[in-house]
């Protein structure tokens, strides 16, 4: 059998994939950059919507442009009938899974589903990220035996999000925190679920199939599936004397820690640290926030501390779900929420890499090596 196959290792790791002005992530300096800010500069400086704009248009808006996207996204928060049947259909199933079926559902009211023009997918992009919150806020009320709340139009994404899953407006701290996690997670280059869109991008493919891929990807607990994990984690192992012998034991049953380790980061991922920061704020309101913070703290140094004994050489350090869990959970959400609620975020760059592939117009289509057997016969 004749080949011309250049074999790529294992997982793709290293390879580079596609050009992008989206973001960078450098894993051995521990620095990621979102459309040329540092994530540092960026996430709890510049609202959800602002940061959207810049990765789908390519710089941050002037007030005019941040009013009209603002605006054009709250006109968009409604959900179709046939959306709110499917997550009643739905009231069941993970949140992460309703939330690709009703994603499945929204290119209905576009004007052209399968037109892949900038302005298309932009509408698209506005849909999709201005829906997903409704989404997941009338997931959890039906699941709750309520009645989903409809969003409001004067609030921004984040707030309105809140408002709507706990019936009440928010305090301004916990919508700013969940405005940050959402920047802090936007986008974090070729991750599998960004591939996934760009791959279902570049077949000329529309956004909508492109985005709901990569919810499919996004959902297993090896990208966006751990958060749920470090908080029963941390729920069980209660109190920082317990942690090595719990992290202790889960090693030697080889299972891995959730919230440590990163395919790119050989470092701390500094999405931990924005995100332990707007942890910490949050638990300096309330104290049953401030002890699990605390706890958090103690038992990531002892974390660091096993898994260098127990992996040498791998440098398994904090990665974003760790102090994702804190965020979201004091933001009174349930663990079963966390990767929708990571999807929320991530949809503003899925969005803009769909953009860019659809930019690019070139099929990414490799090739696999044959290791199978030759030659066999049927009879
Ligand atoms: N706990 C324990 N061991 C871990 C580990 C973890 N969190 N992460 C990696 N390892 C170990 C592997 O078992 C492997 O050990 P071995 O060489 O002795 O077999 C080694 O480190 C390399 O792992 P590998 O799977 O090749 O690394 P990767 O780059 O493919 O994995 C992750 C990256 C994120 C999938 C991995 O670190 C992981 O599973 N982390 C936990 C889940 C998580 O937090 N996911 C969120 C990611 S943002």
């Amino acid at each position: 059998m004749s080949s011309n196959v250049t074999g790529a290792p294992r997982g793709l790791e290293g390879v580079v994939a596609a050009q992008t002005r989206l973001s960078h992530v450098d894993g051995k300096n521990g620095v990621l950059i979102v459309g040329g800010y540092t994530i540092e500069e960026f996430a709890g400086h510049v609202g959800f919507e602002a940061a959207a704009h810049l990765l789908w248009r390519g710089h941050l808006p002037d007030r005019a442009e941040l009013t009209k996207l603002s605006s054009q996204m709250a006109e968009l928060r409604e959900l179709p009938a046939l959306t709110l049947e499917v997550i009643r259909g739905a009231a069941a199933a993970p949140p992460i899974d309703a939330l690709r079926m009703a994603c499945a559902t929204l290119s209905l009211g576009l004007a052209d589903p399968n037109a892949i023009t900038p302005e298309a997918d932009l509408a698209a992009a506005m849909r999709l990220t201005a829906c997903f919150p409704t989404v997941v806020a009338a997931h959890a009320r039906i699941g709750r035996k309520q009645e989903p709340i409809r969003p409001r139009k004067d609030l921004p994404l984040a707030a309105n999000f809140l408002y709507m899953i706990h019936g009440k407006e928010p305090d301004p701290s916990a919508a700013q925190a969940l405005d940050t996690y959402w920047v802090t997670v936007m986008d974090h280059g070729m991750n599998a679920s960004t591939f996934t869109a760009r791959v279902i991008a570049s077949t000329r493919s529309d956004l909508v199939s492109a985005v709901t891929g990569a919810l499919g990807a996004l959902k297993g607990p090896l990208h966006g599936g751990a958060p749920g994990p470090v908080l029963d984690m941390l729920l069980e192992i209660g109190s920082a004397d317990h942690a090595e012998a719990w992290l202790r034991n889960e090693l030697s049953q080889g299972r891995r820690i959730m919230g440590f380790g990163h395919r790119v980061y050989k470092v701390r991922d500094p999405r931990a640290e924005v995100l332990s920061r707007a942890a910490e704020r949050l638990g300096k309101a309330q104290m049953e926030n401030r002890q699990l913070y605390d706890l958090a703290l103690q038992v990531e140094q002892t974390a660091l501390r096993v898994l260098a004994e127990a992996k040498p050489g791998r440098n398994l350090r904090t990665n974003v779900e760790f102090y994702t869990a804190l965020v979201l959970q004091a933001l009174g959400l349930d663990p079963r929420q966390f990767v929708a609620m990571f999807a929320c975020g991530r949809t503003a760059g899925w969005c803009a890499h769909v953009i860019e592939q659809h930019a690019e117009d070139h099929l990414i289509r490799p090739q696999s090596e044959y290791i199978g057997p030759v030659g066999l016969k049927i009879s």
